[in-house]
């Protein structure tokens, strides 16, 4: 009888390259605090948040999708036919079927490249290298394109005080495929659905389509307290073990690159690790606010920029959101 053929791939992967597409448009607390009876002060102080950059009318988050995966397509050195397969996480497509990969990747030049999307919120991004890794090292794909691209002002009511001062639009980018040595560590990620509803719409698409006039069009919302207190207690948890199981000391890092979801997560953050100083810490959020899944990324790539020493260094990556879920990696910064 035949023998299956089943591949296998590279022993290692690494994040090759990086890109990132922000908002056209700076938007100052100032601009958001009316119609939800706040401050800029309110805001400042309790999320760190300066403005966000949003996009306009006429930018879509598949258009920030495709000018962040160019940049790090270009920055990879790889020709598109290399490129066999695209991630895209996002909570903002504007469909529910077909994909945003797939009109990504038809736009990138990277048809027939295997085009998906994850639904994993501020999570997806390090869901999505999770995913690439095991795909390059399985041999499954050769090189993958991850972006996490959201258009979040597009689901925010700006009469809701809970969440809608805090998000942003962009999308950040990167290719994983093979490598030398390890360039992205043990992913650790779970998910916690008892807390199903601790950030949701507003309503679902079928109550909101079987109560015409009565349940307005589905938007976000949160219950802050009940994400502040999981992700300062639980994620911190998360970060520790992450950095056990790969071996790597907080005074091995380079940077720390958490979900830019409030600067004071962050901050605490990095007081539970006990990060050193020489640990850079992303605080991207300041200028570009939460982004979902296009936050970590962004701020690795704001952070590098900002710093190009960091390049070949360690950073800790971790997101979480809406699920609730969860996922964190050491990676090698490109
Ligand atoms: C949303 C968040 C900033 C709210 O801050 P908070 O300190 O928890 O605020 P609270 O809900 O405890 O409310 C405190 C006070 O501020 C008021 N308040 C709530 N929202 C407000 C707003 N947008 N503007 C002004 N005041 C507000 C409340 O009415 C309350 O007033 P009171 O003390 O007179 O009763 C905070 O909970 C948070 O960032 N949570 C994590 C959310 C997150 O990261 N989500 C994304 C996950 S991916």
């Amino acid at each position: 009888m035949a023998s299956l053929v089943q591949p296998t791939g590279p022993a290692h992967t690494r994040i090759l390259s990086l890109g990132a597409a922000r908002g056209d448009l700076d938007v100052p607390n100032d601009d958001l605090v009316g119609p939800i009876d706040s401050s800029d002060e309110w805001i400042r102080q309790r999320t760190g948040i300066v403005q966000r950059r949003r996009a306009s009318a006429a930018v879509g988050a598949v258009d920030l999708a495709v000018a962040a995966g160019e940049e790090a397509i270009a920055e990879s050195g790889l020709d598109r036919g290399d490129i066999d397969g695209i991630i895209i996480s996002t909570i903002s497509n504007v469909a529910l079927t077909p994909s945003m990969a797939s009109l990504a990747a038809h736009r990138l030049g990277l048809t027939p490249a295997a085009a998906f999307d994850i639904s994993a919120a501020c999570a997806g991004y390090v869901y999505g290298v999770a995913q690439a890794d095991a795909l390059v090292r399985a041999g499954t794909c050769t090189n993958v394109l991850v972006i996490g691209a959201e258009k979040l002002s597009d689901i925010v009511d700006p009469t809701d005080r809970s969440i809608s001062f805090l998000l942003g639009d962009g999308a950040g980018a990167v290719i994983v495929g093979a490598s030398d040595h390890p360039g992205i560590g043990p992913t650790v990620w779970g998910s916690d659905g008892e807390k199903w509803d601790a950030i949701r719409m507003t309503s679902t698409f079928e109550e909101y389509r079987n109560n015409p006039g009565e349940v307005p069009w589905p938007t976000l919302r949160q219950d802050g307290q009940t994400v502040f207190r999981w992700a300062v207690w639980e994620m911190a948890k998360v970060a520790r073990r992450t950095l056990e199981l790969s071996g790597i000391a907080p005074g091995d890092l380079a940077a720390f690159i958490p979900h830019q979801a409030n600067m004071r997560i962050v901050d605490e953050f990095a007081k539970q690790l006990k990060l050193p100083e020489s640990v850079v810490v992303a605080r991207d959020i300041e200028m570009q606010g939460n982004t979902s899944a296009a936050s970590v990324p962004l701020a690795m790539h704001a952070l590098r920029a900002e710093h190009p020493d960091l390049s070949g260094g360690l950073a800790l990556t971790i997101g979480f959101g809406a699920g609730l879920v969860y996922g964190a990696q050491v990676v090698e910064i490109p």
